[in-house]
């Protein structure tokens, strides 16, 4: 039953999300609108993060925190969890010492093991919805002058470049099936925000120009859609390791057009849009989730 406040259809879809970690990023609403809107969700979460969010996905004090939006009965219940680091693509490229780490030992955590783990747990289904919602730089409190090349490299590998590595390996699951692709940008990515470093702002500019290369890769290959969503700050884990990020909100909110911080359910709501189809004729572009402040003069 599709609830008339979502008003959006998704059943018989298959997601893959990555960047689940906790219950206070945009993937965690983004999964249970996902699922509340009648698709099955499989979450490919950081190996080190996957044993968080399996508890977080049976605890009894989570259990507000699991119920699925817009009064739909039930709580998130991803059909599958499992690893995926997406800063490799395959097995062979991990060091042996990351290997032998907890969450990378037991199995291929690759983006190719994922996507093989992907089809041995759904019985080989096709993917119609996969959604980027990842981040790293480990300078990200260093400002961009001070940013080293290897953090500003791995800011791009970990954010960036993953899209299309995630990309191609789903391609081959989204043949004919108006698939659609949803990732998290910032507007660091085309105005200077001092505070936000680590070579990380670089990496959501590449972040934008590969999701229009991959809607025109995407779009020919598979007929597949490929979008982002530039959301306004908010207090999220990766968010609050940049610096104090209650100054960027209170910030935001009182320059934006609608002088009020944004809801992770907001950006839910889009990506639901986005990733629906509601938005078969959108590919290539960018939509602002941040009560207008990107239109405002400084
Ligand atoms: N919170 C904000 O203010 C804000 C604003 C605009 C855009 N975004 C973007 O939204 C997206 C989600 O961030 P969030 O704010 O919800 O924070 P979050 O901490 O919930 O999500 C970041 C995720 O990236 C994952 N990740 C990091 N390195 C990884 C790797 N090597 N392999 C797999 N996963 C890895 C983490 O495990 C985590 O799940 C990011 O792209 C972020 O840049 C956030």
């Amino acid at each position: 039953m599709v609830p008339c406040m979502l008003g959006i259809n998704l059943s018989g879809k298959n997601a893959f999300l990555t960047g689940v970690a906790d219950d206070g990023g945009f993937a965690w609403d983004i999964a249970k609108t996902l699922q509340a809107a009648g698709a099955k969700v499989y979450l490919a979460s950081h190996p080190r993060t996957v044993s968080i969010v399996e508890r977080l996905l049976r605890r009894p004090q989570s259990a507000e925190s699991r119920q699925l939006p817009y009064g739909v009965q039930g709580e998130l219940a991803p059909a599958a969890l499992f690893g995926c680091d997406v800063a490799y693509d395959t097995a062979a490229e991990m060091p042996e010492e990351v290997k032998s780490q907890k969450g990378y030992r037991e199995e291929d955590v690759s983006i190719q093991g994922a996507f093989e783990k992907y089809r041995a747990l759904s019985g080989g289904a096709p993917v119609d919805i996969l959604v980027h919602s990842v981040a790293f730089s480990p300078e990200i409190q260093k400002n961009h002058l001070e940013t080293s090349r290897a953090a500003y490299l791995m800011a791009q590998s970990i954010s960036a470049y993953s899209l299309v590595a995630l990309t191609r390996a789903a391609l081959p699951f989204m043949k004919g099936r108006d698939a659609s692709v949803v990732g998290l940008t910032y507007l660091a990515s085309e105005r200077v925000v001092p505070g936000y470093g680590g070579g990380m702002a670089s990496a959501k500019a590449a972040l934008e120009c590969d999701a229009r290369a991959l809607a025109y890769f995407a779009g020919r290959e598979a007929g597949a859609r490929v979008n982002l969503i530039s959301a306004g700050p908010y207090p999220s884990r990766a968010a609050r390791s940049i610096g104090d990020i209650q100054v960027m909100v209170d910030h935001v909110k009182e320059r934006s057009a609608l002088p009020r911080a944004i809801t992770s359910q907001e950006v839910a709501d889009t990506a639901a849009f986005l990733l629906s189809p509601l938005a078969s004729g959108i590919t290539g572009d960018v939509l602002y989730v941040d009560c207008g402040y990107h239109v405002m003069a400084p």
